[in-house]
């Protein structure tokens, strides 16, 4: 069976083979052949606030024939307390895969462990693999092979986003730029464990030299909020903005996961001037979570 739970663990064969399948997906839009969840439920099992997972989810489920369930996780009595193990194993029996957005990953791989069902994880503190697999596709289909191209992700160089890059550079082969402040770069464990050409430094201009992407994600990642105000007096000064892109390749791209946060880390000009970027970015969720369903249940 297989499973999408992070990037650290998707094999660079699997990498490829999705990012190879998106682009094939895109182009069939609307003139689908195959439907590989036809007569299929899958279940979203969401902790957390999404627009992008959510709805690209819920639509590719149904153009690739299946149907989407949305359960918030407050409304089931997961929310109230009932182990993870004994929900999954009940949807188990019921739903034939399951989208998880949560807090821990070792709740989507419990999961995964105990529903005996296809598993994607659709964000947690640790990762937002098919983000970052959507990054990436988005990236090539403008620029070519990300493998020796510079990457810089600029801000809270501690989160999932940043996480989930780490383990897609060392795979892929491109130098990965992570310029935060010290107490929001990635643990040196989560460095050594991915391997790669990971650069991590407090320099966000050094960091931009000569880079082909520029990245960025929010400072005030969900479930922190708690932290805000320490958060924006520490990462104030980690934004993409017009005079850090001027030392950037000429042709850089710019790209958000979102929602992004204007005047944070990222300026109104630079974000709009790459509006078009940001979008396609966005809307390859769908393309490229297609290709991921197709993959799990291929
Ligand atoms: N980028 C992303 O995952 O967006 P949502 O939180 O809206 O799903
Ligand atoms: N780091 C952000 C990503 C949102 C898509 C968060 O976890 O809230």
């Amino acid at each position: 069976m297989k499973h999408l739970l992070s990037l650290e663990k998707l094999a660079r064969a699997d990498m490829d083979q999705i990012l190879a399948a998106s682009t094939v997906v895109k182009q069939e839009r609307g003139q689908e052949t195959a439907q590989p969840l036809l007569g299929k439920t899958w279940g979203l099992i969401f902790s957390k606030s999404s627009t992008r997972t959510r709805v690209s989810f819920e639509v590719g489920v149904r153009e690739l024939g299946g149907n989407a369930l949305f359960l918030n996780a407050n409304d089931i009595q997961l929310g109230r307390g009932e182990p993870i193990k004994d929900t999954a194993r009940v949807l188990g029996r019921m739903i034939h895969g399951a989208i998880i957005r949560t807090f821990a990953q070792s709740d989507v791989e419990e999961f995964a462990e105990f529903s005996n069902i296809p598993t994607i994880n659709a964000l947690t503190d640790d990762e937002h693999p098919c983000q970052v697999l959507t990054d990436i596709f988005s990236f090539q289909e403008k620029r070519g092979p990300i493998a020796g191209k510079v990457v810089t992700f600029i801000g809270d160089g501690a989160c999932n986003m940043p996480v989930s890059w780490i383990f897609a550079a060392a795979k892929l082969g491109f130098e990965l730029r992570i310029a935060a402040p010290k107490n929001f770069q990635p643990a040196p464990d989560i460095l050594k464990r991915a391997g790669g050409k990971i650069i991590v430094t407090e320099d966000l201009k050094a960091a931009a030299e000569n880079a082909d992407l520029l990245y960025t994600d929010v400072w005030i990642s969900m479930g922190k909020e708690a932290e805000s105000a320490d958060r924006i007096r520490q990462l104030t000064g980690y934004q993409i903005n017009q005079s850090l892109l001027k030392l950037a390749r000429r042709d850089a791209l710019v790209m958000h996961c979102l929602p992004a946060y204007r005047g944070k880390e990222i300026d109104e000009e630079t974000f709009e001037a790459h509006a078009q970027t940001i979008f396609d970015e966005a809307e390859n969720r769908l393309h490229v979570q297609k290709a991921i369903l197709r993959w799990v249940v291929g």
